[in-house]
C-alpha cells in the first residue's frame, strides 16, 4: 500500500518536473509554436530586460501569432537555454533579364541591439555562376569580407560543395552585431542566364544550408534563411558577476556560470545531474535518473525498516 502510494507520488513528481514551464511563474512561455524560456518573455515583468523581449504579434486573420525579437521585425524561430537564438533573415539577390539588365535587386541587413551573430555556427554564403558578394559591418563595426563564385555550366557544380563553383562560403568574424549583405556580378549574367539568372547572398546557419544545383535557377523560391545568434546575460565575466549576488542571474540552486566565447556577458547552466532553467530560482531539477535512484534508496530504507521492526 505504502509502496503503491510512493510510486504514485513519484509519477506525480516526474510529471510535475516535465510539465513545469521554462518561463517565470505566471508568465506565458509560448508564442505560436515557439517555446520562450526565461530570461526571454513576452510581457513586462516576464523578461530580464528589454533585450530579452519577445513581441508576440497576434494576427487578425487567425494565422498563428508571430514572435519578433525585441521591438524589431526579425522573426524568432527558436530559443534554446544553451545560449542560441535562431531568427530568419532575408536573402540578398540581384536578378538580370536576358539582355543583361538588372531587374530585381534587394539587399539584406541585420541590426541587433544586444546579441551577436554566432561566428562558429554561421557562414556567409553566395550562390551563382557570375557572382561577387560582400558582407560589411556598419560604421561602428568595421569589417568587410566576401567571396566569388563562377561557373559556365550546371554540370560543373557539385551539390553540397561551396568552394567557388556555383557556391562560395566564408566565415564571419567574432563580435558581429550588424551586417549588410550585397551581391553583384562580374559580367551581367548573359552567358549563364539560361540556368542562372540571379546572384544570391546571405548569412546562414551552417547546418541549415546545403548547396544544390537547383538553387541556381531561383533559389527554390526561398526568400529567408535561418541564422544563429549568441545570447548571454549581463556584460561581465562569471567571476565579476558573482561578486554581486543580487544581480547574478544564475539563480537556481545547482546551477553554474560559464563565459561565452563570442559575446561579452555570461551564461548559466544546470549542474550535471540536474536539468531545467538555471535562470529561475528552483529552475534546476534532479533528472529522472536521479529520482529513480532516490526512489531505489527510499525503497531499500523501507525494506530495512521493515526488517528491523
Ligand atoms: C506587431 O504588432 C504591432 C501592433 O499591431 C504593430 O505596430 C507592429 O508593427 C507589429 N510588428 C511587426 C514586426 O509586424
Ligand atoms: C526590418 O526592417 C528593416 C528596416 O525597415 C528592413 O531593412 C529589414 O529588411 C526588415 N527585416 C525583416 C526581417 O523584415
Ligand atoms: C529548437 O531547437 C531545439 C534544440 O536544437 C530543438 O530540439 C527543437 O526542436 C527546435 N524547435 C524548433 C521549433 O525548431
Ligand atoms: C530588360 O530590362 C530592361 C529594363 O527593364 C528592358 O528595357 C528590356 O526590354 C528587358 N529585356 C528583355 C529581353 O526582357
Ligand atoms: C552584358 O554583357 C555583354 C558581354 O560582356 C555585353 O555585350 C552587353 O552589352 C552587356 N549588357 C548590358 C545590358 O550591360
Ligand atoms: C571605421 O572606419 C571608418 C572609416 O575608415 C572610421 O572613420 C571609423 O572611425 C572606424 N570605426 C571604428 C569603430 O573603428
Ligand atoms: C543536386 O540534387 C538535386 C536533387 O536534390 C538533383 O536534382 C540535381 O541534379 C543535383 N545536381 C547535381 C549537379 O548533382
Ligand atoms: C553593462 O551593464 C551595465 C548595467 O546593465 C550598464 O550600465 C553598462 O552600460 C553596460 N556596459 C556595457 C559596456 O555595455
Ligand atoms: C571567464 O573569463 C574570464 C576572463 O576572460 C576568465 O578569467 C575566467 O576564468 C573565465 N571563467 C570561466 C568560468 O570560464
Amino acid at each position: 500500500m505504502a509502496l503503491h502510494r510512493m510510486s504514485f507520488l513519484l509519477v506525480v513528481i516526474i510529471l510535475a518536473t516535465k510539465a513545469s514551464g521554462q518561463s517565470k511563474p505566471g508568465c506565458s512561455d509560448r508564442c505560436g509554436s515557439l517555446t520562450i524560456p526565461y530570461p526571454f518573455g513576452t510581457t513586462s515583468g516576464c523578461y530580464l530586460d528589454e533585450s530579452f523581449l519577445v513581441s508576440c504579434n497576434i494576427s487578425s486573420d487567425g494565422s498563428p501569432p508571430n514572435p519578433f525579437l525585441g521591438r524589431g521585425n526579425a522573426t524568432i524561430l527558436n530559443i534554446t537555454l544553451d545560449g542560441e537564438l535562431r531568427i530568419s533573415t532575408f536573402v540578398a539577390r540581384k536578378c538580370y533579364n536576358q539582355s543583361g539588365l538588372p531587374i530585381d535587386v534587394s539587399g539584406s541587413t541585420l541590426n541587433l541591439a544586444r546579441f551577436l551573430v554566432s561566428n562558429t555556427k554561421n557562414k556567409f554564403t553566395a550562390v551563382g555562376c557570375d557572382t561577387i558578394a560582400l558582407v560589411l559591418g556598419s560604421e561602428m563595426q568595421n569589417y568587410t569580407t566576401g567571396c566569388l563564385s563562377l561557373c559556365d555550366k550546371v554540370g560543373n557544380v557539385v551539390n553540397g560543395s561551396c568552394s567557388g563553383v556555383g557556391c562560395c562560403q566564408t566565415s564571419i568574424p567574432q563580435g558581429v552585431r550588424d551586417f549588410s549583405v550585397g551581391v553583384s556580378s562580374l559580367g551581367n549574367h548573359t552567358s549563364v542566364f539560361d540556368f542562372n539568372p540571379c546572384s544570391y547572398a546571405f548569412v546562414v546557419e551552417d547546418d541549415a544550408y546545403s548547396f544544390s544545383s537547383l538553387d541556381l535557377r531561383d533559389f527554390q523560391k526561398r526568400t529567408t534563411v535561418p541564422i544563429v545568434l549568441d545570447w548571454t546575460v549581463g556584460n561581465l565575466t562569471c567571476e565579476e558577476a558573482q561578486k554581486d549576488l543580487a544581480s547574478y542571474e544564475c539563480r537556481a540552486a545547482n546551477s553554474q556560470c560559464y563565459n561565452s566565447s563570442n559575446a561579452f556577458g555570461y551564461r548559466c547552466k544546470c549542474s550535471s545531474g540536474f536539468e531545467g532553467n538555471p535562470y529561475l530560482v528552483d529552475g534546476c531539477q534532479g533528472t529522472q535518473y536521479n529520482l529513480y535512484f532516490k526512489m531505489k534508496l527510499k525503497k531499500l530504507m523501507m525494506i530495512r525498516n521493515c526488517l528491523l521492526l
